[in-house]
């Protein structure tokens, strides 16, 4: 069998660098499967976080080559091979011992939200389309990966006046229960502080669960998702219109009719049904009829002083 190097991280807030150790690779092997290793061969005392080894619990994040990953589901096959490979605990929660972190900030913050509160005297019937919309964002395993590459937290360590995208996650799953009856947007602009996002994206490119997201696009009027993605969430379409594209052509598209929330804020919008490999985009006319806009200079969205009426 050949070997790969590791550099794993061992020590904890105060000291610690990284250590290496060599592993025989074997076919199908995932990160967590040579820690494993260094721990039954080499390391007895290396603390490493696991629990179902099938990318569903959440715990086995790490920071693998930099990257933030859930080491039950990185493959050796799909690292190189012919250089060390580093696994380092994640960075933005302080390190108890070697890959394991403590993360109970997120469970303070969790408890700020309160939970699904069922709307008085209403039936309690859902179709399938409102079942389908909510499971997406119950799609979260709390591997706190986004929260670990959320620069908000990462860079300036604002955890007493940020939620984090775990937590707008959670929040948009309630918001959007059709049998939910109250409203926590005000938590969410004032203590959990989403106007510090400014959709860099990089939760959504960490999320092993691809719970969906919205880009935005100065020069598009209506949002637009995938087509695949749209009708996962019980999206259909309302009709069809012809829209033309940045390189002048024409093409015509189906849109739904949809109720969009971001930011703290909620607006309904036309969505279009794109092809299934376009990056999800926030149109103009949902960001305008909130009154948020665009600062071209520091390409963040911002808050104008009111909506303008004109
Ligand atoms: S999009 Fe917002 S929540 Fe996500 S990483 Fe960027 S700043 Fe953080
Ligand atoms: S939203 Fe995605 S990245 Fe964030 S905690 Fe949930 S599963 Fe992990
Ligand atoms: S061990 Fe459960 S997600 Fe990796």
């Amino acid at each position: 069998m050949p070997d790969a190097t590791f550099k794993v991280f061992r020590g904890d807030i105060n000291n610690g660098g990284l250590v290496e150790y060599i592993v025989p690779i074997a076919p199908g092997m995932v990160v967590l499967d040579a820690l494993h290793y260094i721990q039954a061969h080499q390391a007895p005392d290396l603390a490493v976080r696991w629990n179902c080894k099938a990318g569903k619990c959440g715990s086995c994040s790490a920071e693998v080559n930099g990257h933030p990953r859930l080491t039950c589901k990185t493959r050796l096959d799909a690292l190189p091979l012919d250089e060390p490979i580093t696994v380092q605990p994640m960075k933005s929660f302080p390190v108890l011992k070697d890959l394991v972190t403590e993360v109970s900030w997120n469970y303070r913050i969790n408890k700020k939200i309160p939970p699904f509160t069922a709307k008085p005297n209403v039936e309690w019937k859902m179709d399938q389309r409102e079942v389908d919309r909510v499971q997406e964002f119950r799609k979260c395993i709390e591997c706190f990966l986004c929260q670990n590459v959320c620069h908000v937290l990462r860079d300036h360590d604002k955890k007493e006046q940020f939620g984090g995208p775990r937590f707008f996650v959670r929040i948009a799953g309630l918001e959007m229960h059709p049998l939910d009856g109250i409203s926590r947007t005000e938590l969410l602009k004032k203590e959990l502080g989403i106007g510090f996002c400014n959709i860099t994206k990089c939760c959504t490119e960490a999320c092993p669960e691809d719970i969906a997201d919205f880009l935005v696009d100065t020069g598009a009027t209506d949002s637009l998702a995938p087509s695949t993605e749209l009708r996962k969430i019980g999206i259909e379409p309302a009709g069809r219109t012809a829209y033309e594209l940045a390189n002048g052509r024409v093409e015509e598209y189906s849109f739904g009719l949809v109720e969009i929330s971001f930011m703290g804020e909620v607006t309904a919008g036309r969505v279009i049904f794109g092809p299934d490999e376009a990056e999800p985009i926030l149109g103009m006319t949902a960001l305008e009829s909130v009154g948020i806009t665009i600062d071209p200079a520091t390409r963040t969205l911002k808050r104008l002083p009111a909506i303008p009426l004109k």
